[in-house]
C-alpha cells in the first residue's frame, strides 16, 4: 500500500500530527481511503457522551453517528419526555458503553397496543427505556426488535450540532406550533 494513499489526509494538521494520525487510520483500516480527525462525525474514534441531569447514568457512544435518528410526536414520546416530541437515534451496541445506575420501564407491545393512544412502541414491538432514578431524564433504550442497537434520547447529549433526524413519526399528534415538520428535509411517516 503506498503511502500516498494519506494525501487526503484532512487539512489543518501539522505534518507530525497529519503522520500520527496516518499511522493510527493504517492500523483501523489496511486500506484507508481518507483520514479523519477524531472530532469528525465519520471517525471511528468519534466521541459523544449523553447524561442525565444529575450526570450518574451516562452513556458513551464512540464511532460514526448513526444512521438511524428519529423524531416522534406520539403521545408515549410525550409523556416520557415531558416535551411535545422527542428524538433518539440508535447505535450499534458495540459503539455504546452504558454507566450508571438505572430504572427500567418495560413496555411490551401487547401493553403499548392497550394504550390509549397509538404509540412508535406499539409500532416497533415493545422496548425497555431506562432512566435515572435520581433525577428521572430517560438517557437510553432498547427496542425488543432492535436488539443490536441501543437507542439513546438525543436531548441527553446537549449537543446543538448532533445532525439533524432522518424519520418524523406520528405528526398527526404534532403541537403545530412545536415544529414545521411539513417543511423539514426528512422522511414522514404516518
Ligand atoms: C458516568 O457515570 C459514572 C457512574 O455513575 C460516573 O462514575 C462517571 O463519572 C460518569 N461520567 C461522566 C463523564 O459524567
Ligand atoms: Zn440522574
Ligand atoms: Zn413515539
Amino acid at each position: 500500500m503506498a503511502l500516498a494513499t494519506f494525501g487526503t489526509c484532512f487539512a489543518g494538521f501539522g505534518c507530525g500530527v497529519a503522520a500520527i494520525s496516518a499511522q493510527r487510520c493504517w492500523q483501523r483500516n489496511p486500506q484507508p481511503t481518507r483520514c479523519v480527525s477524531p472530532s469528525d462525525p465519520h471517525s471511528q474514534n468519534h466521541q459523544r457522551i449523553a447524561k442525565c441531569n444529575c450526570g450518574q447514568l451516562n452513556v458513551t457512544v464512540t464511532g460514526p453517528d448513526p444512521e438511524r435518528i428519529s423524531l416522534c410526536h406520539c403521545n408515549l414520546c410525550q409523556k416520557q419526555s415531558g416535551n411535545v416530541f422527542a428524538v433518539q437515534a440508535r447505535f450499534p451496541k458495540e459503539q455504546v458503553k452504558i454507566e450508571g445506575t438505572s430504572t427500567v420501564w418495560k413496555l411490551t407491545k401487547d401493553e403499548a397496543d392497550k394504550l390509549e393512544y397509538r404509540n412508535c412502541v406499539s409500532l416497533g414491538g415493545g422496548g425497555s427505556f431506562h432512566f435515572c432514578p435520581r433525577c428521572g431524564s430517560t438517557v437510553w433504550y432498547m427496542a425488543d426488535a432492535d436488539t443490536a442497537r441501543i437507542g439513546v434520547k438525543i436531548g441527553c447529549f446537549t449537543d446543538p450540532a448532533f445532525p439533524p433526524p432522518k424519520l418524523s413519526g406520528f405528526e398527526d399528534y404534532c403541537h403545530p406550533w412545536a415544529l414545521e415538520t411539513a417543511s423539514l428535509a426528512v422522511q414522514h411517516l404516518k
